[in-house]
């Protein structure tokens, strides 16, 4: 991912020497990589290539990622479940108002965890830190899926009692991601104009 970052005479900016041999594949891989681009140009996705499998490479970027997250303290106060069975996905479709295609190839289940949240505040503050904790890891996943090829759809139309029972889990979920390769690449959405959005006062 960093090729190219050596820098050498040739690389200086003044005075320029035209590069004869440039690595197109490298500069598609920077603009797409951009962390504006990938924001720019995420779409939800709802149909997935159920014939191409998402790689384990792919999916330890986007783990560390989610990793990667700001949390509460630093106490990382999630969990996250990689569903790989059959059975537990269409659980899971049934737990999520019967959206099929949470039955997708990827299926990821972000969790609550405010036992790890060793802060001395009361229960409640700490339950919305592990909410805030597992949302933004999710969406650290959602937007690293997208730089790196894949489509996912954000499932928040759950019902926490069946997820819990279809993963056997004492974690409170807070969203079901599903992650796979596109049938068709969408457009982006078009979103509120900045004007409306931001209150200024
Ligand atoms: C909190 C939240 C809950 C959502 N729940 C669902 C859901 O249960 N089912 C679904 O199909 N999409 C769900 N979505 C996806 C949204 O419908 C989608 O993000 C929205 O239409 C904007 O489209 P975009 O992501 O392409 O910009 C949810 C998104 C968020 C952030």
């Amino acid at each position: 991912m960093f090729a190219g970052s050596h820098k050498t005479s040739q690389d200086l900016l003044y005075p320029k020497v035209e590069e004869a041999n440039i690595d197109f594949e490298e500069v598609d891989e920077a603009l797409r990589t951009n962390i504006f681009n990938v924001m720019l140009g995420r779409r939800s996705q709802r149909k997935f290539d159920e014939t191409k499998p998402v790689e384990d490479s792919k999916m330890e970027m986007i783990f560390a990622a989610a990793d990667t997250a700001p949390t509460a303290g630093g106490f990382q106060g999630f969990e996250i479940f990689n569903v790989k069975r059959d059975e537990i996905k269409i659980k899971l479709v049934e737990a999520a108002n019967k959206q099929p295609y949470v039955n997708a190839p990827v299926v990821l289940v972000f969790c609550m965890n405010p036992e790890r949240v060793r802060m001395n505040f009361p229960q409640d503050i700490l339950k919305k830190f592990s909410l805030q904790d597992a949302t933004l890891a999710a969406a650290y996943a959602q937007l690293a899926a997208h730089a790196l090829g894949l489509s996912s759809i954000w499932i928040g139309m759950i019902d926490e009692i069946k997820v819990m029972n279809a993963l056997e889990t004492k974690y409170t979920p807070s969203s079901i991601l599903c992650i796979g390769y596109p049938r068709k690449i969408l457009q982006p959405k078009s979103k509120r104009s900045l004007i409306g959005l931001i209150h200024e006062i």
